[in-house]
């Protein structure tokens, strides 16, 4: 075991021993392989480099109550990332090899699992470049796909708390015909103008829909929950990520009893809900007190500590997560030291 004080760690890359790569060229993948190399030696002129061509996904290993270690959903993300691989024309990596790489990232790396307990986590960042040199506009036809391993803090070292969001719309994050819906470099680095300057002032960025500035579309990079009575809300959108955790909280909102809708969620319906969140594998669950809409000069109250119903969300998918409970929809993939 290594020696890192795991409860401080927080979102931030710690150098882990292997990273895991398999490149694609002449139309086929090869075997995922373990290297102790972080550098990548590309080409200038790499379509990742000129034109974006990139695409990543984010997911965790657990170290459970009974010692053994879960990876949450892969398959899922391995379809998330297909999608977004062939929203940017690049090669998609076949299911079994990203899983492959995956495992393989994680028995390289076992030192990193953090013990249970510490709230950290083993985090996952598979990324998908292009790699063909390119001058004329246009895709490549070679990639490299890595797995980059690293142990993550705790999202919530002290208390479960809430965060303040605030709306903003001089920047859309996505068209609601562009790249939305895909994981890629893009969408993250056109936003930073939104939500640098809302951490800068102790909040988080509502983004609203491009098209008419009317609904919610996401909390920065993650989906939106909000609860109205026995109802869960969350925006039907096609500029959104599809989040694995909304899907997760969702299926458990509904096997409590919980009406689950999919529709377009007016900024104004902040009003009639009693809780709200971000969601996503970092969090989880992100409780939000209120939203700000500075231009509107309205505030939207919440609820100031995180509610029942999303406390209720945020502990039966963290039980889920560490085998405190029940695996009933096969969301773990056990890994044996
Ligand atoms: C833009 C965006 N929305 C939502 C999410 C949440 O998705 P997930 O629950 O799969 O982590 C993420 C994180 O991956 C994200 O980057």
């Amino acid at each position: 075991m290594k020696e890192i004080d795991w409860g401080t760690l927080g979102f931030h890359y710690t150098e882990p021993d292997y990273i895991v790569r398999a490149g694609f060229h002449n139309g086929a993948w090869e075997e995922p392989y373990a290297t102790k190399d972080k550098f990548l030696h590309l080409h200038v002129s790499a379509t990742c480099l000129q034109y974006g061509q990139e695409a990543f996904e984010g997911l965790k290993a657990f170290r459970g109550v009974d010692g053994k270690i879960r990876i949450f959903r892969w398959r899922e993300n391995a379809k998330r990332m297909a999608k977004s691989a062939e929203g940017l024309y690049m090669a998609p990596v076949p299911e079994e090899l990203f899983g492959k790489a995956i495992r393989l990232a994680l028995k390289k790396n076992m030192d990193f699992v953090p013990p249970y307990g510490t709230g950290a986590t083993l985090y996952f960042r598979p990324l998908l470049i292009g790699t063909t040199p390119r001058l004329g506009v246009g895709p490549g036809q070679d990639f490299e796909f890595i797995v980059i391993p690293s142990p993550i803090g705790p999202y919530y070292p002290g208390k479960f708390h809430c965060t303040t969001f605030i709306v903003n719309r001089h920047v859309d994050r996505a068209a609601p015909l562009g790249t939305g819906q895909f994981k890629v470099g893009g969408n993250y680095a056109s936003s930073f103008r939104a939500t640098e300057p809302a951490h800068a002032q102790g909040m988080d960025c509502l983004f609203l829909d491009a098209k008419r500035h009317k609904y919610i579309d996401e909390c920065s990079a993650a989906n939106f929950i909000g609860i109205k009575g026995n109802e869960y809300l969350t925006p039907r959108s096609t500029a959104i990520l599809p989040s694995i955790t909304n899907d997760s909280l969702m299926t458990l909102a509904r096997e409590r009893g919980m009406k689950v809708t999919r529709r377009h969620i007016r900024l104004e319906e902040l009003a009639d809900m009693s809780e709200a969140a971000a969601c996503g594998t970092a969090c989880v669950i992100s409780p939000i007190d209120k939203v700000i809409d500075p231009e509107k000069n309205r505030v939207y109250h919440l609820s100031d500590e995180p509610g029942p119903v999303l406390t209720e969300l945020y502990h039966a998918l963290k039980d889920i997560q560490y085998g405190r409970a029940d695996d009933r929809h096969g969301w773990c993939t056990i890994i044996e030291d």
